[in-house]
């Protein structure tokens, strides 16, 4: 067996979205690995405030909602509203998710209260703003980033901000940090509690 063969059910909605992201030509999608983590992991926190920064078109957002309870609430933000729409059509029905058409780094900065995992799919609060995303998360939150390994569809300028950015989180000592040759290359960080 492979540990790379993923026979897992994905979100009913998933097919739906992928099918117009296909035709909208959004290619930057979160891929089925990264989203199979993403379920688990809001998965292990009941209740949760979620955030997803860049809905796209909302396949990862689609994979949070599946795992997620519901009593927890996804924030999603996205600065194209084109892209967001067909995330909007397929997913505003569940009414855990609150759609956010504006800058990411202009959400981290008005946002009040804190996150029990942020998931930072665009340069806000990843390459830039990382301290005003961290800073969100309570103890225990979980931060996670995926396309760290080279893909086709990097726009320019993203493969020279990885090194630094890895280096950024791993000298966090609030945080414990991990990076995962899964998927596209993801890493998680998590807040350690007070000691
Ligand atoms: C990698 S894609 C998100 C994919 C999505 N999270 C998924 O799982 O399929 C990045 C998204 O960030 C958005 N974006 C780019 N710059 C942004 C900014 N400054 N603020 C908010 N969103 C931004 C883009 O419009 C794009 O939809």
């Amino acid at each position: 067996m492979s540990l790379d063969d993923l026979a897992i059910q994905p979100p009913a909605v998933l097919d739906a979205i992928l099918r117009e992201t296909e035709q909208s030509g959004f290619v930057m999608a979160s891929e089925p690995k990264t989203g199979a983590l993403l379920r688990t992991l809001v998965a292990s926190k009941p209740g949760g405030r979620f955030l997803e920064l860049g809905t796209g078109t909302g396949v990862g957002a689609a994979w949070l909602l599946d795992g997620m309870d519901s009593a927890s609430q996804l924030d999603t933000v996205d600065n194209n509203a084109d892209w967001q729409e067909i995330a909007r059509r397929h997913l505003s029905n569940d009414l855990r998710i609150k759609f956010h058409t504006e800058d990411g780094a202009e959400f981290l900065r008005r946002v009040q209260q804190p996150y029990d995992f942020i998931f930072a799919d665009t340069w806000a609060g990843k390459f830039e703003n990382l301290e005003l995303a961290l800073g969100l998360l309570r103890p225990g939150g979980m931060y996670v980033v995926d396309d760290l390994l080279r893909q086709d569809s990097w726009p320019e300028g993203h493969a020279g901000k990885i090194p630094g950015f890895v280096e950024a989180l791993e000298r966090r000592e609030d945080f414990i940090s991990v990076k995962l040759a899964w998927g596209s290359g993801l890493m998680m960080a998590v807040r350690r509690s007070a000691r």
